[in-house]
């Protein structure tokens, strides 16, 4: 379906393939950005970094029932198609693909994508099967839209490893691009489920690039203990009324391994909480890589 200012609506598996075809046979790239809708700045940045990695810039929008570990939550999950085809149109996106669920998921389907090791831990850990969930349809995407590039935002640390790992391992022809976390001028990484936050919440949400930027001062000052970095953090968390430790940790960023007692590279450092609103309970997580700067080298004393 054309929409008339150039950027197309498909439902249907069929005629995504058929353009995917179409646009390769023309030698034309195509870069994918999958997302779950509920659309913000954090995906507008994704389809500008997009833009500049192909000539066709395509967006799905699809609520996966797969990567939810509770049901309500897919059920409060913000749907706005009418607004995000909108924002689509406005970041110059060219093409929306918006299946329903028996689309992906086809009765009796019962082939899954596992990524083993990095899928433990961290939000693997408090939402079992969630990377299933994730794995399975970024894979089922990627080969329903053919494109040389997919890009996903490095906000959703995990989820990125996880991605790029299955692109290597099921052999896929496409470049995995990862995007810089984007913000709200006070500091909060922009996420569809901030709209969930109650007045008191939001402020006290603070608290994750708080202790981001706390870990990532203390290293430029030449912290480099690991359990002193996680302690400053978890201090900057627990200082935050109605605020539930997730998880603090720090990483290795290529395998998510467990960092050293000692910081002698970059270490992800990652953050949970969940917020209980009187509505629900708001999860949030937030990271950043801390890179210690070796040290300057001490120029030789000159001989007298
Ligand atoms: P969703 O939460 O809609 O996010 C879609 C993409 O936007 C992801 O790659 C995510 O990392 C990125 N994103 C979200 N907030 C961002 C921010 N503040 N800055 C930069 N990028 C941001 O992640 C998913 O959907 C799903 O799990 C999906 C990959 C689509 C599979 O269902």
């Amino acid at each position: 379906m054309d929409r008339g200012d150039g950027m197309r609506l498909v439902l249907h598996l069929r005629e995504l393939h058929a353009l995917a075809d179409a646009e390769r046979a023309a030698g034309r790239r195509i870069a994918l950005v999958p997302t779950m809708g509920a659309l913000h700045a954090g995906h507008a940045s994704l389809c500008e970094l997009a833009r500049r990695h192909a000539d066709r810039v395509w967006v799905s929008i699809f609520v996966n029932p797969a990567q939810f570990d509770d049901p309500g939550d897919l059920e409060r999950y913000p749907r706005d198609l009418a607004g995000d085809l909108e924002r689509c149109r406005r970041a110059g996106v060219d093409l929306v693909f918006a299946p329903d669920v028996a689309e992906l998921y086809p009765p009796g389907a019962q082939t899954w994508v596992e990524v083993g090791e990095l899928s433990r831990g961290l939000c693997g850990a408090s939402r079992p099967g969630h990377f299933r969930g994730v794995a399975t349809v970024v894979a089922k995407l990627l080969l329903a839209a053919k494109p040389h590039v997919a890009v996903f935002g490095a906000k959703d640390f995990q989820q990125l490893a996880v991605v790029r790992r299955l692109a290597r391992d099921l052999c896929l022809d496409v470049e995995i691009v990862g995007a810089p976390i984007v913000r709200e001028a006070d500091g909060l990484a922009l996420s569809s489920r901030n709209a969930r936050l109650d007045p008191r919440s939001r402020r006290e949400a603070l608290c994750l690039s708080r202790a981001l930027d706390a870990a990532e001062r203390a290293v430029a000052a030449g912290e480099r203990s690991t359990a002193r970095l996680l302690a400053l953090a978890r201090s900057e968390l627990a200082g935050a009324r109605g605020a539930e430790l997730d998880y603090a940790e720090l990483r290795d960023p290529e395998t998510l391994a467990p960092a050293g007692e000692a910081l002698v590279g970059p270490a992800l450092l990652a953050l949970a909480v969940r917020f209980r609103t009187p509505d629900a309970a708001v999860r949030l997580i937030d990271n950043r890589v801390l890179v210690p700067e070796a040290p300057e080298r001490v120029a030789p004393a000159r001989e007298a």
